[in-house]
């Protein structure tokens, strides 16, 4: 009974596709499938532009902010943009998962290493504002924070 074997391999081969789904999804992990550019972790200051952390003018208002998360804190530390900025945020990790969290405004993402994370927000209201990490990354978790000041 040939058409009983076929129908085993059908299924059989369904079965495994399904398997191997569920295998890639488990390992894929919560990493978000948007098409985050991906780089690779051991060798973030080697990679344009997290080389070279820092904050840069593109135009009037406008900045990217280029941070390397990395246990326990945020590179660089301080960010200064005038207010009414439209910050543009690229964010890798060295390490571990971290969170990247400006209370006071929406700006919260997960930081993945081995991905860019990216999200823009514009400052209208001047203060201090704290950059916070919101994923358990280690003892120093509480710690991880960074400060972007508004002027
Ligand atoms: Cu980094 Cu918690």
């Amino acid at each position: 009974r040939y058409e009983k074997l076929w129908l085993m391999i059908g299924v059989g081969t369904l079965v495994a596709f399904f398997l191997l789904l569920v295998y890639s999804q488990y390992a894929m992990g919560f990493m978000p499938a948007d098409g985050h550019a991906t780089i690779d972790s051991t060798k973030v200051d080697q990679t344009p532009p997290f080389n070279q952390p820092g904050v840069f003018k593109k135009s009037d208002k406008e900045y990217e902010v280029v941070l390397v998360a990395l246990a326990f804190g945020f590179t660089p530390n301080v960010i200064e943009v005038p207010v009414g900025s439209t910050v543009h945020f690229k964010v890798t990790s060295k390490d571990v998962v971290h969170g990247f969290e400006i209370p006071m405004t929406r700006v919260n993402a997960m930081v993945l290493p081995g991905h860019v994370t990216e999200t823009s927000y514009t400052f209208k209201k001047p203060g201090e504002y704290l950059i916070l990490c919101n994923e358990y990354c280690g003892v120093g978790h509480h710690m991880m924070m960074g400060k972007l000041r508004v002027t």
